[in-house]
């Protein structure tokens, strides 16, 4: 089949950007659509342009590193699919295809489809871990997890970190992503000692960070591809209003002298 691509063209993050059009000639249903860019920019480098830059790394729906908006859709909008996972056999001859990186104000562009997403990095950094005692794995393994926690803990550990909930929202929030990292701890048991302060670490980084507050709008459920659901936001809500509520300080001398 043959394609029409219209691709967001910026050299870096002072430059102004534009749409270019490109002709796909050949593509073949099988292919993947980070594939069909490959065969795209081989024929660039063959004329001496540019490759049009785009991030990937697996290409197996693991790393999260992929992503962009396809004709308005993050990741091309195919219910529970990363754009490398997406396959052409979902076109057909003829289409006309948008392709632009994810907006927001929190990822910069760093050339053409590739964004920097460093903020949710940093976010993790506040307060995505463990940091008391829990003993070696042995130990981990021996502390009985009831089924349903375990499963829940599971699906939120499900994130790849991609970005498109905040691609997709139109308030450009981080709350499902960064619902999912507080809740994939906070389902289990090691993760208790923690889980208030985790939880306004991290909100507090992703104010920091520049992302937007949640409306429960949800189109970041459906554009996500691991399928992660709007009650990790809930949970993320009440864990930071009760880390608010019950909190200390961490100095109680105060700061008078
Ligand atoms: S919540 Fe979903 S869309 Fe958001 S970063 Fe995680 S996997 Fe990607
Ligand atoms: S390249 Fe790893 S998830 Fe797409």
């Amino acid at each position: 089949m043959k394609l029409t691509l219209h691709v967001w063209r910026q050299k870096n993050a002072q430059d102004k950007g534009r749409l270019v059009r490109y002709e796909v000639p050949n593509v073949n249903e099988h292919m993947s659509f980070l594939e069909m860019l490959d065969v795209l920019n081989e024929s660039l480098i063959e004329k001496g342009e540019d490759p049009i830059a785009f991030d990937h790394d697996c290409r197996e729906g693991i790393c999260g590193m992929c992503g962009m908006m396809v004709n308005g859709k993050a990741h091309g909008g195919h219910k529970g699919t990363t754009i490398c996972q997406l396959h052409m056999r979902h076109f057909k001859d003829g289409d006309e295809l948008y392709l632009e990186p994810w907006r927001a104000k929190a990822f910069p562009i760093v050339k053409d489809l590739a964004v920097n997403r460093g903020a949710l990095d940093r976010i993790i950094a506040a307060g995505g871990f463990i940091s008391v005692p829990t003993g070696s794995a042995p130990d981990g393994n021996a502390i009985p997890v009831q089924k349903q926690e375990s499963d829940l803990a599971m699906d939120a550990a499900a994130c790849i970190g991609c970005g498109a909930c905040v691609a997709a929202c139109p308030n450009a929030a981080a709350a499902l992503f960064t619902g999912a990292k507080i809740s994939h701890l906070g389902h289990l048991p090691q993760g208790q000692p923690e889980r208030d302060r985790r939880s306004m670490a991290m909100v507090e980084q992703m104010r920091i960070e520049d992302f937007a507050n949640c409306t429960n709008i949800g189109e970041c459920v459906a554009a996500c591809p691991k399928e992660i659901q709007l009650e990790v936001i809930v949970r993320m809500n009440r864990d930071y209003i009760k880390g608010a509520l019950t909190n200390r300080p961490t100095s109680l001398k105060g700061d008078s002298a």
